[in-house]
């Protein structure tokens, strides 16, 4: 396996004694080889292909285990990979734990849930099909529940309106059984209007608040590697899919991929939409419709 050298995100190397880390020296740098073996043993102990990430992003990584359990050297911490048995599939676990970023809110950006509410699912309903809507990368679920209670809201507007269902995946077990049990703190509810909140939860306990039953049902959550090509094995089957605020730990190649990737998955017509700070480059530019650039919102062609 060969690593993909990103130019924005070179590979540091080996050693960089100018630096110092707290009180002590700065652990070793990983090169771009102990970064290849930690894919590939990885890959191996987890089944997750971890390539398209962003070299500094998996560096940055490895060095938060190698200080958390104490090891001195990438080369250290990857023979305790590679040595295999439960302790290493428990490390395995962590370092892909440590790679999520979990930070989520409901209603990420409104302005693209109100285009949402107000333009792309009344069009898609319209369609007159059931409607099959994926959150890729979902976190602890507050993105899937937003799509489910403002596809909900639009499919109450019409007389009549197909049944729908969203789909939330992730490669992060931890977020995603809490996604499944959908209780949040109010905290995490802060930011979400008054009339909203009321339409959306129920209190459970000392400010504690869970997802009303009504809209649990529409929504199922699986865990699921999106650069995993199995994880797309059914083309064309969502009407649309969000996949926000992941693309950014990925190297270009691979994020040209997985959206080509994600393309395959729309329904012609379909829409794809992605996070704030992420855009449709290279090779997929003119695959898809531009309907809104600013809000990354784009469609398949009919
Ligand atoms: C920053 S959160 C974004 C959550 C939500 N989409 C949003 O925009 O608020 C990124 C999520 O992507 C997940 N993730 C990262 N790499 C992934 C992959 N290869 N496959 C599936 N999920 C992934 C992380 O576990 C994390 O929950």
């Amino acid at each position: 396996m060969r690593w993909r050298n990103s130019p924005c995100c070179p590979v540091a190397p080996t050693r960089d004694p100018g630096r110092r880390h707290g009180a002590g020296p700065h652990p070793p740098l990983a090169t771009e080889r102990d970064l290849t073996r930690a894919v590939e043993v990885l890959y191996a102990l987890l089944g997750i292909n971890l390539l398209g990430y962003k070299p500094n992003v998996l560096q940055r990584r490895l060095l938060a285990r190698m200080r958390d359990i104490g090891s001195a050297s990438p080369a250290e911490y990857l023979a305790r990979l590679e040595a295999g048995g439960p302790e290493a599939g428990q490390e395995a676990r962590r370092f892909l734990a440590s790679l999520s970023v979990r930070v989520s809110t409901f209603f990420r950006d409104p302005q693209v849930f109100t285009a949402l509410g107000e333009s792309v699912f009344p069009e898609l309903l319209a369609r007159g099909q059931e409607l099959r809507v994926w959150s890729a990368g979902c976190s602890r679920g507050q993105e899937t529940y937003s799509l489910a209670y403002t596809l909900h809201r639009s499919a109450g507007r019409r007389d009549a309106a197909p049944g729908f269902s969203v789909l939330g995946t992730d490669v992060d077990a931890g977020a995603l059984r809490q996604a499944g049990l959908g209780v949040y703190s109010a905290k995490a509810l802060e930011g979400v209007p008054d009339e909203v909140r009321g339409e959306m939860f129920e209190p459970v306990a000392e400010q504690r608040w869970r997802v009303l039953p009504h809209l649990r049902r529409q929504v199922r959550f699986e865990a699921g590697n999106v650069l995993d090509p199995a994880t797309h094995a059914g083309a064309e089957r969502f009407d649309l899919v969000a996949c926000r605020n992941l693309l950014i730990y990925l190297d270009r190649p691979a994020q040209e991929e997985l959206i080509l990737a994600l393309r395959r998955t729309l329904r012609p017509g379909g829409y794809l939409v992605l996070g704030s700070s992420e855009t449709v480059i290279g090779r997929p530019w003119g695959l898809l419709e531009h309907v809104d650039p600013a809000l990354r919102i784009y469609r398949r062609p009919q």
